[in-house]
């Protein structure tokens, strides 16, 4: 049997970042990854990063990539009445966020890891948990080259996502899951386009919300809210185009500058948060634990935050023989957590509009958007959600 300290399963975000975390601190890892390398960096995913996420990633040495390329941004833009209303994140909170894709992140930490000599099992099959109540859980699975192989741990980390075996490891009944579902999807879409504006702009529009994020000075990211049920088939690059084009239309001729699509696909919305998020010697982070709907942009860093407070309580519990901070995880990451939740919740409800629209709910939302942009204190509020809550907060 082999052996490590702490077995890690999923290599996303949150699984690699606590591999490096770890490693700094001199606790050996094994990364298990159930797809290929070339899958894991090429996955579209969202690419907002708060400014403590680029703070962790810079003091981990890990930010060289993200400070050349990563794109800054002060502020942010809700469009509605056809006009713009400018949040100014850095007047309000002092902070930034910075643009740079997800799978950026994944390729650099991946990169980061095998420069080290260390090892990530990648397409490792039929990953199996056991003995998490024990010192000594064990994990088994199959390996790319059809080996049967089983590692003994003295912790076992779930970053494996949503659809992952690590929160069905725990038993039902210690387990309540919060769920909710959104009664609309996002059709992304990435283009060969220089970005159209300068910062993301988040439109209210009668046909429904769209997004105008970038990639780099060279690709836009840009996402249009659709049916749950909608297929991709049915929407051809021009009606994606034209759809764009409508639901960010402004009085004073805005133009979105097209160019050849890369990339689509539609991703459900839901809310889910797991509590607990540790079961014996088994922790979950990111999104085994919480999704969030995209509109706040929360997701990656709250498995960044996560696995940040994750780290230091393994070293306490694997090198100091000190179980508090193992035993205060649930509680303290779920602070935050919700708090993400919440936010997510009011970005996407404040910005969709239902398929069976309520002129009564429109007319809550307009009121809200105008109240958030005239509002110091209510554009405080967006703002410092916006960019992220400090960490130790509250
Ligand atoms: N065995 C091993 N690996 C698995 C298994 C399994 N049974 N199931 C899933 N995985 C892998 C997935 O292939 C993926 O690479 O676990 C990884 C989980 O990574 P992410 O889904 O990126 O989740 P996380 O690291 O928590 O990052 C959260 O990702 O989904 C976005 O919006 C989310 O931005 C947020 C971020
Ligand atoms: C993205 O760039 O993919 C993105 C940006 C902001 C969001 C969601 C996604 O709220």
């Amino acid at each position: 049997m082999e052996r490590t300290e702490v077995a890690i399963v999923g290599a996303g975000p949150a699984g690699l970042l606590l591999a490096h975390l770890l490693q700094a601190e001199g606790v050996d890892t094994v990364v298990l990854e159930a797809r290929s390398r070339e899958y894991v960096e090429h996955r579209v995913r969202a690419g907002v990063c708060e400014h403590t996420t680029v703070a962790l990633l810079r003091g981990l040495g890990l930010a060289d990539r993200l400070d050349r390329e990563g794109l800054v941004h002060g502020g942010l833009t809700l469009r509605f009445d056809r006009a713009d209303h400018r949040i100014d994140l850095a007047a309000l909170t002092g902070k930034s966020i910075t643009v740079y894709g997800q799978q950026e992140i994944v390729k650099d930490l991946i990169a980061a890891r095998l420069a080290t000599g260390q090892d990530i099992e990648f397409e490792a099959a039929d990953v199996r948990l056991h003995e998490l109540t024990t010192d000594a859980p064990t994990v088994t699975w199959t390996d790319a080259h059809g080996g049967a192989r089983e590692l003994r741990a003295d912790a076992v980390a779930g970053c494996d996502g949503f659809h992952g075996v690590c929160r069905a490891a725990i038993p039902a009944s210690a387990l309540t899951c919060y769920d909710h579902v959104y009664p609309y999807a996002w059709l992304g879409v990435l283009a060969q386009a220089p970005p159209s504006h300068e910062e993301l702009i988040y439109p209210w529009h009668p046909r429904g919300f769209a997004l105008h994020s970038m990639r780099s000075p060279e690709l836009t990211r840009l996402y249009l809210q659709v049916n749950p049920d909608e297929r991709l088939d049915d929407w051809s690059d021009a009606r994606i185009w034209d759809e764009l084009a409508t639901r960010l239309a402004t009085d004073d001729g805005f133009t979105l500058r097209q160019g050849p699509l890369l990339e689509k696909g539609i991703t459900p919305m839901r809310s889910f948060v797991t509590e607990t998020m540790r079961h014996g010697r088994l922790f979950l982070a990111g999104d085994a634990a919480h999704i969030v709907p995209p509109t706040g942009a929360k997701g990656m860093n709250l498995a960044v935050a996560d696995v940040r407070r994750l780290g230091p309580a393994l070293v306490a519990l694997l090198r100091k023989n000190d179980s508090r901070p193992a035993e205060a995880y649930t509680e303290r990451c779920l602070s935050r957590v919700w708090r993400a939740e919440h936010f997510s919740y009011f970005m996407t409800t404040m910005l969709h509009r239902f398929p069976d629209a309520d002129p009564f709910v429109d007319q809550l939302q307009l009121s809200q958007l105008r109240y958030t942009t005239r509002s110091t204190a209510a554009a405080t509020s967006l703002a410092e959600n916006y960019v992220g809550l400090p960490f130790d907060w509250p």
